[in-house]
C-alpha cells in the first residue's frame, strides 16, 4: 500500500507517494510530459518509462555528477523549446539527485517556469532531494551555485527502483539519513544503529519504506516551517560545508553521500571541541558510518587550508566568515560561525 506525505506549502502544496509499485502512477500524468533521465537509468528503466509514458520526448545526459552543470540545462530548455513545449509542459526528473537538480532547475526556468514531477531512483534523491524544491547546478567556482527553489508538483518514490542501485549509492543515501537522525530524530538514528550492517548488505524493502517515509515527513517539516532557507532549513546542511569543499577537491571521485559522511565526522569533531555534543555522541555517529561502510576520515592529499578555502566559497556564508552547523546532542542542530582555528583544527582532526 502507498504511503502519502503531504508538503503543505499552500497554493505550491504537494505529495510524496511512496511505495513499491507507485512509479505506475506515472501513467496518470498526463499530456505535455517531457522526460529526462540519466544514460545509466536510462540503460535499466528506459523500456520501462516508454511503456509507462509512451512515446515521450526524451532527454539523455550521461550519468554523473560531472554533468550537473549550466551547459546541460540549456541543453535540456533547448530540446524543450525544439520539440515545442509550452507552458503547459511538464517536466518528469527520473533518476537520482543530480537528474532531479537539473531537471527541477530547468522546469524552473523554462518559459519562465513550468510544473515538473520527481520519480526519484536513487536512495538519496528518495530521501532529501526531491523533497523540498532546491534546485540548481555546478560551478567550478563550487557546488549548486546556480539555482533556484522550484517546488516539484508531485514526488513518486518507489523502493523498486532500490533493487538496481549499487551498494555504493545505498550508502551514499544512508549517509544522507544518518544525517536526518543525527540533526532531527535521535529516534531515526537509534533505529539505524540496530543492525546497520542489514542496510547495506540487504535491501528489506519494508525497513526502507518506514525510514524514507520517517525522513520525507521530517524534511516536510522543515521545508513547510522554512521553504526558502531564512532559517531553520539550515540544519539539512549538516555535514556539507566541509562535504561540498571535499567533494569539490576530489573533483568529484569522492561522492555526494561519502562527503557528507566525512564532512558529519568533521562538523562532529568542532561540536565536541564547542561543548555542544559529548565525545560519546560523536563517537556513536562515527561507528554508525563506518558500520555502513561509509569514510569517515578524510586523506592528507586534501590539505586544511584547501579545504578551508573551498569551504570559505560556499554559498551559506556570510560576512566573510564561514557557516557551519553542529550537532546539539543527538537529534537536534544548529547553526554557528566558529573561529577559523577551531575549524582548522576540526578538519585535522579527521585526518586518516
Ligand atoms: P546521481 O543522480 O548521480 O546518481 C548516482 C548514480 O546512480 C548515477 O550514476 C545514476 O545513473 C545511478 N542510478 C540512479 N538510479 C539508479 C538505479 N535505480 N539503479 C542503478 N543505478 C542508478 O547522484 P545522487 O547521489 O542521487 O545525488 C547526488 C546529487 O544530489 C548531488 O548533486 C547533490 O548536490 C544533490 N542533492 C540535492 C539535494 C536537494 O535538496 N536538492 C539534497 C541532497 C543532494
Ligand atoms: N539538502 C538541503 C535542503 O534541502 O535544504
Amino acid at each position: 500500500m502507498a504511503e502519502v506525505v503531504r508538503v503543505g506549502l499552500g497554493e505550491r502544496a504537494y505529495d510524496i507517494v511512496i511505495g513499491s509499485g507507485v512509479r505506475e502512477r506515472a501513467a496518470e500524468l498526463g499530456a505535455g510530459l517531457f522526460l529526462v533521465t540519466d544514460s545509466r537509468v536510462e540503460e535499466l528503466y528506459g523500456a520501462w518509462a516508454k511503456q509507462a509514458f509512451g512515446a515521450v520526448e526524451t532527454f539523455v545526459f550521461p550519468a554523473g555528477e560531472c554533468s550537473k552543470e549550466p551547459a546541460t540545462v540549456v541543453d535540456i530548455c533547448r530540446r524543450a523549446a525544439a520539440a515545442r513545449f509550452d507552458r503547459r509542459a511538464c517536466f518528469i526528473a527520473l533518476g537520482g539527485g543530480v537528474t532531479g537538480d537539473m531537471t527541477g532547475f530547468a522546469a524552473a526556468i523554462y518559459m519562465r517556469g513550468v510544473a515538473f514531477v520527481q520519480i526519484p531512483t536513487t536512495l538519496l534523491a528518495m530521501v532529501d532531494s526531491s523533497v523540498g524544491g532546491k534546485t540548481g547546478v555546478d560551478i567550478p567556482e563550487g557546488k549548486n551555485l546556480i539555482g533556484v527553489f522550484h517546488q516539484p508538483k508531485m514526488v513518486l518514490i518507489d523502493t523498486d527502483f532500490l533493487k538496481t542501485l549499487p551498494v555504493r549509492e545505498i550508502r551514499c543515501g544512508l549517509a544522507e539519513i544518518v544525517k536526518t537522525g543525527v540533526i532531527l530524530d535521535a529516534g531515526l538514528f537509534r533505529e539505524l544503529e540496530q543492525d546497520p550492517a542489514a542496510l547495506v548488505e540487504r535491501i528489506d524493502l519494508n525497513r526502507y519504506e518506514k525510514i524514507i517515509r520517517r525522513c520525507c515527513e521530517l524534511k516536510a517539516g522543515v521545508v513547510v516551517a522554512d521553504e526558502r532557507e531564512a532559517g531553520l532549513r539550515a540544519i539539512l546542511n549538516y555535514g556539507h560545508t566541509f562535504g561540498h569543499a571535499v567533494e569539490l577537491l576530489s573533483n568529484f571521485s569522492i561522492s555526494h553521500g561519502e562527503a557528507v559522511a566525512i564532512g558529519m565526522c568533521a562538523a562532529a569533531e568542532l561540536a565536541v571541541k564547542l561543548g555542544s555534543i559529548s565525545h560519546e555522541d560523536a563517537a556513536r555517529q562515527k561507528a554508525l558510518l563506518t558500520a555502513l561502510g561509509l569514510p569517515a576520515v578524510l586523506d592528507r592529499r586534501y590539505s586544511v587550508d584547501a579545504v578551508l578555502d573551498a569551504m570559505g566559497r560556499d554559498k551559506k556564508n556570510s560576512g566573510g566568515r564561514i557557516k557551519v552547523v553542529l550537532p546539539d546532542g543527538i537529534g537536534r542542530a544548529k547553526v554557528c560561525q566558529p573561529p577559523v582555528e577551531a575549524i582548522r583544527a576540526a578538519v585535522e582532526a579527521i585526518y586518516a
